[in-house]
């Protein structure tokens, strides 16, 4: 019976990947069949009304079609179940995979990951039943589809936000406040991530799987595609660079050896709520800080204590203070023991050597 399900499913998986049916093929007509569509929808005030009372429009309108992307397909193409009319409801939803998929003959981009959706967090939810979830035009949009270059486009960088926003509501308030947030949406900073630039876009998985771009060992690299260069944080007047600097830590060398319990970048920044150290709303603002390290599981009890001194310390730098003279300290000390070490070793060859050579006759 398992077997039976697992094939079905794969059987669903394929089916969703390739296409359903045979793509179209474009006819250059796309206006003249839509012309059976628009003399019911294409009508402004074409509503249904439904057993709830609540109104539906069902206007379309052609031009935002003829417009898009798919300006040269028919209604058809993608409401492919729609073959008589009047047509029986509920119809469908689309099916964008038909022609989206790897190796498809009528044209659609290749470079996109579209495998990954499947495998997505989304894409697995979707296909075991969850309406909640988003499909491909949950994220693009319906008629009106744009490249994502067009600043109009539901997946242009700053559209991102919103776009998923409308189901992670609340991730999307604390990003808003952020100073990410703010230096995309407000400054227009397109140096500043979207949610995709941390989380992908069609492979989205969550935190809590290891390949995930955002599980715990993988946090640091996603930080670092931005912090990880120290023009970068200069351009922001970031002083150090975090990344390196976190590296050189205990929570830094425990997190690179695969511990996912030590803390990294957004156990102490959070991940949607960053803000500079000194807003007074910020996770790593001295006021915060015990709250912050005494998190459960951490270090419980952290007190104001914790609050002195900084973290992120780069003992290769003199602006660090005592750190950098205790660092230079140790490294000659470390060099000049080493260096010690190495002539006694030397000399106590050349000693044993010349005992061996000495005494070399006595032997077999
Ligand atoms: C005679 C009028 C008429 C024509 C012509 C017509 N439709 Fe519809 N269409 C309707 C009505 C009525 C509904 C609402 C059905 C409902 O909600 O019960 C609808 C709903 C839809 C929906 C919404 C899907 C759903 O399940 O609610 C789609 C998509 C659609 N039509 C596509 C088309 C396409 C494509 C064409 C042209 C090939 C077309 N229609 C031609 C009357 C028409
Ligand atoms: C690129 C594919 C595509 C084309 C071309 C297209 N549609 Fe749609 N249409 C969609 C999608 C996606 C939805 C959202 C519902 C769904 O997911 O199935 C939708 C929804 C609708 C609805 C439901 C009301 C609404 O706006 O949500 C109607 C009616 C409809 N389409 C009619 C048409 C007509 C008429 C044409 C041609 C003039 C057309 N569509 C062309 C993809 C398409
Ligand atoms: C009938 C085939 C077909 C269907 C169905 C279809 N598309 Fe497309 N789509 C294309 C083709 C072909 C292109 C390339 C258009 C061009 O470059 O002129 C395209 C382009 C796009 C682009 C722009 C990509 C780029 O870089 O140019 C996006 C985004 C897109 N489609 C999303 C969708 C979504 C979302 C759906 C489902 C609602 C969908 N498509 C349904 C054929 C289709
Ligand atoms: C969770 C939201 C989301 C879902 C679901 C999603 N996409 Fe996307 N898609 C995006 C984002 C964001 C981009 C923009 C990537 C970029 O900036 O280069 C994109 C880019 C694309 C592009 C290239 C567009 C361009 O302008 O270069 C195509 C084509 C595309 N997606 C098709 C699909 C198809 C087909 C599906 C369903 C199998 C799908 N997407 C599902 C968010 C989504
Ligand atoms: C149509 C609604 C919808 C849209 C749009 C959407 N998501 Fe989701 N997403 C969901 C649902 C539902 C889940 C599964 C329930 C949950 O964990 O929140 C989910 C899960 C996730 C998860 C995994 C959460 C976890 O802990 O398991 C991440 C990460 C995620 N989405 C990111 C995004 C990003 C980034 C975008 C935009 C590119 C986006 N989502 C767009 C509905 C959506
Ligand atoms: C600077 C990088 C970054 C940006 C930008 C970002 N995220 Fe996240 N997101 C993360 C990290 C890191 C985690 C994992 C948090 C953890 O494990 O504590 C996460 C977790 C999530 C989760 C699952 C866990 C949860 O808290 O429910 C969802 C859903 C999510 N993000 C959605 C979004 C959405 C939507 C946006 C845009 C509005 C966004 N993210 C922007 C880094 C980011
Ligand atoms: C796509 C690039 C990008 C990624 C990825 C990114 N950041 Fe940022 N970050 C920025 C930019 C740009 C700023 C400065 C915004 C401004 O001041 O306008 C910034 C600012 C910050 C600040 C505030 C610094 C200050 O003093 O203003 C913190 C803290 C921060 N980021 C932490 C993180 C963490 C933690 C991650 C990973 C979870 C991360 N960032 C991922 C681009 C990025
Ligand atoms: C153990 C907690 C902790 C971890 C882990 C951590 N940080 Fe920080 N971070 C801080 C504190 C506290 C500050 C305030 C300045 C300081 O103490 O050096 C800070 C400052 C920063 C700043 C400058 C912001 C400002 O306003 O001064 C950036 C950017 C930053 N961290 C990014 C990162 C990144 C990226 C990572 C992961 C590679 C990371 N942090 C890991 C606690 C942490």
């Amino acid at each position: 019976m398992r077997r039976l399900l697992a094939l079905a499913a794969a059987f669903f998986v394929a089916d969703l990947v390739t296409a359903q049916a045979p793509p179209p093929e474009p006819n250059g007509n796309a206006a003249a069949a839509a012309r059976q569509c628009n003399i019911c929808h294409g009508k402004q005030e074409f509503k249904t009304v439904r057993p709830d009372g609540s109104v539906r429009p069902l206007f379309v309108d052609e031009a935002a079609i003829r417009d898009s992307v798919h300006g040269k397909w028919q209604c058809t193409d993608c409401h492919a179940d729609v073959d008589k009319i009047p047509h029986p409801a509920p119809l469908a939803q689309v099916n964008c995979q038909r022609c989206h998929f790897g190796g498809n003959p009528v044209g659609a981009p290749e470079r996109i990951n579209y495998e990954g959706y499947v495998k997505s967090v989304h894409g697995r939810l979707r296909l075991a039943g969850n309406t909640k979830a988003p499909l491909c035009q949950d994220c693009h949009g319906t008629h009106g589809i744009r490249k994502h270059t067009d600043p109009t486009s539901r997946v242009n960088k700053a559209q991102v936000p919103s776009t998923c926003g409308r189901c992670h509501v609340e991730i999307y308030a604390d990003y808003q406040r952020s100073t990410h947030g703010q230096s995309l949406l407000t400054k227009g900073n397109l140096d500043a991530p979207s949610c995709t630039d941390c989380h992908g876009e069609h492979s989205i998985l969550a935190p809590k799987e290891t390949a995930s771009d955002v599980s715990a060992t993988n946090i640091p690299e996603t930080c670092s595609h931005c912090h990880g260069s120290m023009a970068f944080n200069t351009k922001y007047e970031i002083p150090i660079n975090p990344v390196k600097t976190f590296k050189h830590t205990f929570h830094g060398i425990a997190n690179e050896l695969g511990s996912k319990k030590v803390a990294q970048c957004a156990s102490c920044h959070t991940a949607h709520a960053v803000l500079p150290a000194a807003d007074p709303q910020s996770s790593v603002n001295p006021a915060n800080i015990p709250a912050t390290c005494g998190k459960s599981g951490c270090h419980e009890g952290a007190n104001a204590n914790y609050a002195r001194g900084r973290f992120h310390i780069d003992p290769t730098n003199r602006d660090s203070g005592i750190i950098y003279w205790v660092a230079l300290f140790f490294k000659i000390l470390t060099i000049s023991t080493l260096a010690a070490l190495l002539v006694h070793i030397l000399l106590d060859l050349v000693k044993k050597l010349r005992h061996g050579h000495a005494g070399g006759h006595h032997g077999e």
